[in-house]
Parts: structure tokens; sequence; C-alpha cells
């Protein structure tokens, strides 16, 4: 693993008690239920980053989806197993999952990809379009603005890398998915980009 997965890797690990309380767990409903309006029942769900689980996978859950969380973070992974029981949730460095193409029917990611050297993101795209199903979904968090480097984040320093909206969306499409919604989310003075794109069923 490299040093900035590293770094990220500690810094969750300290500031993981912080993150979840200062976590806006009214952020995001809005584009959680783009992807559930499009899921039917017992969906089989991938969270990518998933913290301590709270609100993403909580909402999930509660929804009658099926998760299960990756996250480089053995803090994070404690409490998301303590938040939320009925979900199943693993240590895992996002570059480094192991589990079989077409496993899922969403991947689900907020706030993740950018911990991640930019230059890899196209990777990870391509690698969760092939663990879809055809005709699954993914909804995620990136960059709006391009930027690189490290700043004081929860009280830790902490890194991040990402591409600005247009070459994000342009990654998304090249990786094998059609976008059926996007927007940037300006909530809590950040700028995100959040994208739900769908793989193509097989015709
Ligand atoms: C800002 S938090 C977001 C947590 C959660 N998704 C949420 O919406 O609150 C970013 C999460 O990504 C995890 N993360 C960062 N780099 C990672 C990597 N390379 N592999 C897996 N998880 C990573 C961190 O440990 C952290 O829990």
């Amino acid at each position: 693993m490299d040093n900035m997965k590293q770094l990220v890797k500690s810094a969750y690990n300290r500031c993981a008690g912080r993150y979840g309380l200062e976590r806006d767990v009214f952020k995001n409903k809005k584009q959680l239920d783009w992807l559930i309006k499009r899921l039917a029942p017992g969906a089989k769900i991938l969270d990518i980053g998933c913290g301590a689980g709270v609100p993403v996978d909580k909402y999930l859950v509660e929804k009658g989806h099926l998760v299960t969380g990756v996250d480089i973070s053995e803090k994070q992974v404690e409490l998301a197993r303590k938040n939320i029981p009925k979900a199943s949730f693993l240590v895992k460095e996002m570059t480094e999952m192991g589990f079989e193409d077409g496993s899922f029917d969403a991947v689900v990611s907020f706030y993740a990809i950018f911990h991640i050297p930019r230059e890899e993101h196209f990777g990870l795209l391509r690698k969760i379009n092939f663990l879809l199903k055809p005709g699954g979904r993914l909804l995620i968090t990136m960059g709006n603005e391009e930027w690189e480097g490290s700043e004081q984040f929860c009280g830790v320093e902490m890194y991040w890398s990402h591409y600005g909206k247009d070459k994000n969306l342009e990654l998304v499409k090249e990786a094998g998915f059609r976008i059926e919604e996007s927007e940037v989310d300006d909530s809590g003075g950040e700028h995100h980009l959040v994208v739900l794109a769908k793989k193509p069923p097989i015709t």
C-alpha cells in the first residue's frame, strides 16, 4: 500500500469518532432515493469507503437491501459492525477488493474515491463496472474542482486527490456507464459532484 493510502488509513483510525459526530446524517437522502427507487427488493449493494455505516448503509438496510461495506480503516469497520449489525463489513483497500464479477446490483461510494490518487480513479471505476450485474447502478461522490493535496480534517492530516466535474463525468462514461442523474451538492459549504450511473443491460 502506498504512503498516501497509509496516511489516510491511519488518519481515519484516529478521527473516526469525530468524523461520525460531525457527519450530517440528513445529507445524501435525496441521492440515495435516486438509487432506491430503481432497485428491486433485497438488492445486493456494495458500499466502498463505507465509514461507520451511518447514514448510508443504515438507510439502505432499513429499505430492505443487503449491504456489504468495505473500508481501509479498522476503526471505521469496527464502528460500522456495531452500528449496522444486519450488514456485513470488511477491512479492505478499495483497489484490492476481491469480489467476483457481477456480484452486486448496486455500488455506492460517498466521499471516498478521492482519498486515493486520481490516476487510479479510472481503474477503480472499471473494476466497479465489472463487479456490477448488467443493469446495475453506481452512486458515487466525486470531486467538483480539480485538486490534490493534504490538509487538516477532523483534527488530523488528511489527503485528497481528484479531477474536476467535466473530467469525472467523462471517466464514468469511459468506464462503461450511462449517467442517469448528476448534481453538484453544495450543502454544508462543500462542493461535491454526485453521480448515479447505470451499467447497460445485455441486449
Ligand atoms: C469521508 S469518509 C466517508 C465515509 C462514508 N462513506 C460516509 O458517507 O460518511 C471516507 C472513508 O473512506 C475510507 N477510505 C479512504 N481511503 C480508502 C481506501 N483506499 N480504501 C478503502 N476505504 C478508504 C476511509 O477510511 C473513510 O472511512
